[in-house]
């Protein structure tokens, strides 16, 4: 099957990022033909820091290797590499009704942050994602659930370019994860894990044993003392232990099993230790690929030569559809 996800190189990349979606990359990569994103138009679409954004494009690349995404099996490379994108989100804009943008959840949210900075790139981004999956001719895009919705308009924009000008795009189909799809803030136990949120509300891939021991032991937890999984109730506690869960590849009633005699401390320790043994890794995989920059520049260059292929081909097909 033809795989197709991305991450923007903005802000600190955190578990929520790796847990419901890397993690299924990983899974997807040895049976299917995956290709993964850093998608830098998507990352301009609010204020940035253009001085940074090379080195923000690396550093996602970097994780991506460091997790175990294997430049061998899976095709790697920046959005920005491959021009295919911007001319096919042109076209498909054509195609794309206003309202449909207007009303995405993320569109709605980042305008009321951004209010004064509201760019049309903003209204039109889940074009250029749109853009991104059709183009590989995608059949399967894992995501976390605050991206569902996008991917979800993107089949519906290939619907509708298929109805209007024949059989061009293979409709995409969304994958998120049953439990985890959606890892919530530290802090405010109700609202989704950001990048963009202030630092002690995530816990972020490059965090150090201290950072990350200091966060869990002043996230938010609830009243009560019981290690149970209810997140109307229980948001705090519900939410580490998701990422007990997934992090000790177990299901909620066997993660609650674990502590059920356990005080919040307790609990709070545990998994304060698993997370500083399972992200050791990337903090070291990091140091080592900091010293050879020219290694994740080759591996980007090779990804896009074969990504631009495919992308040409299809490319192809739609300007014949379109008549251009
Ligand atoms: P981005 O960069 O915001 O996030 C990358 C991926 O991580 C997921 N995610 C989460 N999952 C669970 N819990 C969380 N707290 C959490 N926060 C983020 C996101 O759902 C996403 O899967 N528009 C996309 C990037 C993109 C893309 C694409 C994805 C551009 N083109 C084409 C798939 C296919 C985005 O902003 O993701």
């Amino acid at each position: 099957m033809k795989i197709f996800s991305g991450i923007q190189p903005s802000g600190e990349l955190h578990i929520g990022n790796y847990l419901a979606v890397i993690t299924q990359w990983l899974d997807l990569q040895e049976k299917n033909d995956c290709i993964f994103c850093v998608v830098d138009w998507h990352a301009i679409t609010v204020p940035y820091n253009s001085s940074i954004l090379q080195q923000k494009i690396k550093e996602v690349a970097a994780i991506y290797l460091a997790s175990g995404i294997d430049p061998e099996k899976s095709t790697i490379f920046t959005q920005s590499a491959v021009k295919e994108h911007v001319e096919l989100a042109w076209l498909l804009n054509t195609i794309t009704p206003v309202g449909d943008l207007q009303r995405m959840t993320q569109f709605k949210e980042k305008s009321a942050k951004h209010a004064k900075n509201i760019c049309a790139g903003l209204l039109n981004y889940p074009v250029l994602m749109a853009a991104d999956i059709l183009l590989y001719q995608t059949e399967v895009v894992p995501v976390g659930q605050d991206q569902k919705q996008h991917v979800e308009l993107a089949r519906e924009i290939a619907r509708r370019f298929n109805a209007r000008f024949g059989e061009t795009f293979i409709l995409p189909k969304v994958q998120i994860m049953k439990i985890g799809a959606k890892i919530m803030s530290l802090t405010e136990p109700t609202k989704k894990m950001s990048k963009s949120d202030p630092d002690q509300s995530r816990i972020s891939l490059f965090d150090t044993p201290e950072q990350i021991k200091k966060k869990i032991a002043s996230s938010t937890t609830d009243s009560g003392h019981e290690i149970k999984y209810n997140p109307e109730e229980k948001p705090g506690i519900s939410n580490l232990l998701t990422i007990y869960s997934l992090l000790m590849e177990k299901t909620i009633k066997d993660a609650e099993k674990d502590f059920a005699n356990a005080s919040y401390q307790t609990f709070k320790q545990r998994l304060s230790e698993l997370l500083v043994e399972k992200l050791t890794p990337f903090r070291e995989k990091k140091t080592e690929l900091a010293q050879s920059p020219e290694r994740i520049e080759k591996i980007l260059k090779a990804g896009a030569e074969k990504a631009g292929i495919q992308a040409q081909a299809t490319m192809a097909k739609v300007r014949q559809a379109m008549g251009l």
